[in-house]
């Protein structure tokens, strides 16, 4: 019981982000663009780096564009090569928001 009341402290938590603030707005392509170009696009509009890129559909093809709550996820909390929201905790859910429809509405209109 103790337990599954702290998972679901540490998942609120999570969800929340550090700002506390709800998600008050929706997704926006422009802030997203904007935020990725900062954030992101070193990494993910480099060749020389690991990460799928932005204009390439086939670095993508293995990842789940559907799921992209687990993006969120792992935007948030880091995954493989990835640092934690893109290394900058100072990124507000929203923003991280924002990018990840940037990317999703780029990668399928690739398609
Ligand atoms: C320091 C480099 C770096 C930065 C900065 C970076 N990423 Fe990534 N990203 C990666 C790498 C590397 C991967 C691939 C991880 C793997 O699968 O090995 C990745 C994977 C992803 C994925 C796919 C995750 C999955 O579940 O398959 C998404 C979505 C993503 N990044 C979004 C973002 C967003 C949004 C930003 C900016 C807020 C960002 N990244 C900034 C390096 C970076």
């Amino acid at each position: 019981m103790k337990t599954k009341l702290r998972l679901l402290l540490v998942s609120s938590l999570i969800l929340g982000g550090c700002s506390g603030a709800k998600l008050a707005q929706k997704p926006d392509y422009h802030r997203g663009m904007h935020v990725f170009n900062v954030f992101c696009a070193p990494c993910h509009q480099n060749p020389s780096s690991d990460a799928p890129q932005l204009d390439e559909e086939g670095d993508w093809d293995l990842r789940a564009i559907q799921w992209t709550s687990i993006w969120k996820q792992h935007v948030t909390q880091g995954f493989l090569g990835m640092p934690a929201k893109a290394g900058h905790p100072e990124l507000a859910e929203q923003d991280i928001n924002d990018a990840l429809y940037y990317i999703e509405i780029k990668v399928k209109s690739l398609e």
